[in-house]
């Protein structure tokens, strides 16, 4: 994105406003947040906006970028802007990526697929998420040749992790993402109070479904389990929802065991929690895509990760939803640009609400910044569309703010731009 793009996304607006059209989703947090509450289930909200324990980490991921204030800039010449950036030799047009988020279908309609048309639309890569609604084939096929990344849960069967990484080198995936904080689901007060886990319905597990080797470990599960489950109205809602949710066709579903057997199965394979830095060889010899380690806070993490090899890191905190009582994901940025000095890119995410904060996180040394809840809650106003207009107003904020800051591109920033409050 080159020039005027902030420019021509306003005017578009105020056009648009002169003939009674508002944007779709509103271009500021709070009522962007209002509006998906409103258009989601209590379950779906309480899924996506909460976060682990007191959701004190969720408050601190906006501390810390907010502690952080930019300096302007006048009198140069900043009439055209370059946002573009560079990762592993291809270059994108600003530098937005859209986070791994999974269970969309809970949210919208569009999931998946709707997030693959507007990001491909703005150039924006899309990290699919091993929790997706959609098979990463269908999604990759959504992206029409755009750019788009893998993020991979290290499930319990190596040969289940090899069967998904194949796939997306397949599919068109042109970097692999280990997400590391996730090993177990964080403590999550709001899905507990529910009682409600959306993968326990048979949500979110499309990756599995559609996967030949998570079928065979199904197909043996379905066979040996002869336990039926105490029969209740909500077990036979849940047990409506699984057989809704898996693929084929309702009334067969219905007479078989396969759609329950998915979900055992897949509580049972989801994430390891013995994985260490030796498991990285495994990835290694089975993929030439870039791997990049998403979750990471510390700095000795951050300079093992460049010691092994690996392509890349996303500092996140999983938008607080894992470890309550963490630090501010920014808080964490500094230490860990200075550790990993330039050997690899550096991404960033956690609390990434506007241009303003993605101006922030590269002033303190991202390479460029994912959005997880931004975009979800575009989804959830006016599914595709709603994707669509919240990335490119986060894109289009930016571009102003680096203007009117005085810079006149994505790569000029640095922490001269910035000062601590
Ligand atoms: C509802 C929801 C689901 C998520 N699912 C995944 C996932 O499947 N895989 C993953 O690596 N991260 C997942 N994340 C974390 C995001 O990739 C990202 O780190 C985070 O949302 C960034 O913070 P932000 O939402 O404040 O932008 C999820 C986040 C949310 C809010």
């Amino acid at each position: 994105m080159t020039g005027g793009f902030g420019r021509a996304v306003q005017s578009a607006i105020f056009r648009d406003g002169a003939t009674g059209r508002k944007p779709t989703v509103p271009t500021s947090w709070p009522p962007l947040e209002a509006g998906a509450k409103r258009a989601m289930s209590r379950e779906a909200w309480a899924y996506v906006a909460g976060s682990s324990g007191a959701e004190s980490t969720t408050a601190a991921n906006r501390q810390a970028l907010d502690r952080w204030r930019i300096v302007p800039r006048v009198l140069r010449d900043v009439g055209t802007r370059d946002l573009s950036v560079e990762l592993f030799g291809q270059r994108f047009p600003s530098p937005l990526l859209a986070a791994p988020v999974g269970v969309l279908g809970l949210v919208h309609p569009d999931a998946d697929t709707g997030v693959a048309r507007a990001a491909a639309r703005l150039g924006v890569p899309y990290i699919f998420s091993t929790q997706a609604s959609v098979p990463m084939e269908q999604t990759a096929a959504a992206m029409g040749g755009a750019p788009w990344w893998y993020q991979l849960y290290w499930s319990t069967s190596d040969d289940l992790v090899e069967s998904l990484v194949g796939r997306a080198e397949d599919a068109g995936a042109s970097a692999i993402v280990v997400t590391l904080d996730t090993h177990m689901l964080g403590w999550r007060p709001r899905d507990l109070d529910l009682g409600y886990l959306p993968f326990a319905h048979g949500l979110g597990i499309a990756q599995y479904t559609s996967d030949p080797v998570f079928r065979r470990l199904v197909a043996g599960r379905a066979k040996a389990s002869a336990e039926r489950p105490r029969i209740t109205p909500s077990t036979i809602r849940t047990l409506v929802d699984m057989t809704r949710n898996h693929p084929g066709r309702f009334f067969d579903n219905l007479r078989s065991p396969l759609p329950r057997a998915s979900v055992d199965t897949f509580l049972e394979v989801f994430s390891r929690s013995t994985l260490t830095w030796s498991d990285l060889a495994f990835l290694r010899e089975r993929t030439s895509l870039p791997i990049v380690l998403k979750g990471i806070q510390h700095p000795d993490d951050a300079g093992r990760a460049v010691e092994e090899g690996v392509d890349g890191i996303i500092v996140s905190n999983h938008a607080g939803r894992q470890v309550d009582g963490a630090l501010g994901s920014l808080d964490a940025l500094p230490p860990i640009v200075e550790r990993v000095a330039g050997a690899i890119p550096v991404l960033f995410d956690s609390g990434v609400r506007s241009g303003t904060d993605m101006f922030v996180a590269l002033a303190l040394g991202a390479t460029a910044v994912c959005v997880g809840r931004a975009y979800t809650y575009g989804l959830a106003i006016a599914g595709s569309t709603g994707v669509y207009e919240s990335l490119r107003n986060i894109i289009a904020e930016f571009d102003i703010v680096l203007g009117l800051a005085g810079l006149d591109s994505a790569s000029s920033i640095d922490r001269n731009a910035v000062a601590r409050d």
